[in-house]
């Protein structure tokens, strides 16, 4: 592994211990311990080690048990449509809301999608309202309690500190930690360092503690965000912001889940007969015949039919466990296995989906959308 992330890039990250080893990040399993002290609810991600690494969450628990002013703030590039990757930062996000009460807030990044991806800026708007900001609703985040924003749109405290940022890294550092930058990049940098850091701003609310839950392909973005604090912290009293990493689901051919691999990466709004047929020819960890299956089991590691049931789909931590322990043991076969997962996504789809059309209607009157 190199030792610079490209968060724009499409390289994937394979070996979590590494990132732990190489850029500090801290293991999650310490974390644990600590809910369980405090008494505080565990989340279906954590307990499953799907969040693996943290950076200062520890200091934000300590924070919300003591009852301080909390936020959890996470953005979206509004580029292509809305899949199962995005939903795993969006059940984040519903566990904060709904078991430890902290505020939500959502960055809708159409500077960076108009900066780094090209987008044109309508096409950025409507995605961001109807493809994103709707999907999160249509799962479950409330959005009386949200608070959705464009980056372009988002007033002058939050620019202040873009410009404030400017002044407070130098070239080299930026090279050090994007390799390659252009100033489109360096612009998306600090106004991501501005989401982040905005919410401790008296005008935005002042939430003093922050937790990100990112990929840790956003990793770099983070530790530009910490320095920021600090060196801002002169200045403008702001805490370092915490995050949680998690690792990201896998496409049904086993690479990438992304919106420009539509044919192995699972839509809110597939049909119900394509998403089907995707599933089905999903990659799985079965053998090349079943009596070779029924002999030596499957390997649910490399299955990702199994990702699925383990990112959410199966909500029971003994039914995974299950499935699991039938798998490995040869007495469950792929197509019986696949015809479950398919009963479970169907339905879960098909509730979303019914959801949908009222969940567009609320998202274009709750968000403030840009003009032009
Ligand atoms: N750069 C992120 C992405 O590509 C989106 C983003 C913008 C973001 N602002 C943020 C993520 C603030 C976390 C926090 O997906
Ligand atoms: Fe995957 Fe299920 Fe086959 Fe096991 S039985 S490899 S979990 S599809």
């Amino acid at each position: 592994m190199s030792r610079s992330i490209d968060p724009w890039g499409t390289v994937k990250i394979k070996d979590y211990d590494r990132l732990i080893e190489v850029f500090g990040i801290q293991p999650f399993r310490d974390i644990k311990l600590l809910l369980a002290r405090r008494g505080l609810p565990i989340s279906l991600h954590m307990r499953r080690g799907i969040i693996f690494g943290h950076r200062d969450f520890d200091k934000f628990l300590e924070a919300v048990s003591r009852g301080e002013r909390a936020a959890v703030l996470t953005g979206f590039m509004p580029s292509g449509k809305f899949h199962l990757g995005h939903k795993l930062t969006v059940d984040q996000l519903i566990y904060y809301q709904r078991e430890l009460g902290v505020k939500v807030f959502v960055a809708l990044a159409d500077a960076e999608a108009y900066a780094v991806r090209r987008i044109p800026r309508k096409q950025a708007i409507r995605v961001a309202v109807e493809e994103y900001v709707a999907s999160m609703i249509a799962l479950g985040l409330d959005p009386e309690k949200t608070e959705f924003y464009f980056q372009t749109n988002r007033g002058t405290p939050y620019y202040r500190l873009i410009q404030l940022a400017s002044g407070k890294v130098t070239q080299s550092e930026f090279e050090a930690i994007y390799g390659d930058i252009t100033p489109a990049k360096v612009v998306s940098a600090l106004t991501q360092a501005a989401d982040i850091l905005h919410v401790e701003l008296d005008e935005y609310g002042g939430y003093r503690w922050v937790v990100v839950p990112i990929g840790a392909d956003q990793d770099p973005h983070m530790r530009l965000t910490r320095d920021l604090a600090e060196r801002l912290s002169q200045e403008i009293s702001l805490n370092k912001p915490s995050a949680t990493y998690h690792k990201l689901i896998r496409g049904l051919d086993g690479g990438k889940m992304s919106s420009s691999r539509p044919d192995y990466t699972i839509f809110l709004t597939d049909p119900l007969d394509v998403a089907r047929k995707k599933l089905m020819a999903a990659l799985t960890g079965g053998r090349a015949t079943a009596e070779e299956q029924r002999r030596l089991g499957g390997v649910p590691e490399a299955c990702t039919v199994y990702d699925l049931y383990l990112f959410g789909l199966v909500q029971s931590d003994e039914e995974l466990a299950r499935i699991y322990e039938e798998c490995r043991s040869g007495k469950l076969l792929c197509g019986k296995c696949k015809r479950y997962a398919w009963t479970l996504l169907e339905e879960f789809l098909r509730r979303v989906q019914e959801r949908l059309p009222e969940a567009r209607e609320t998202a274009w009157r709750i968000v403030d959308a840009p003009r032009f």
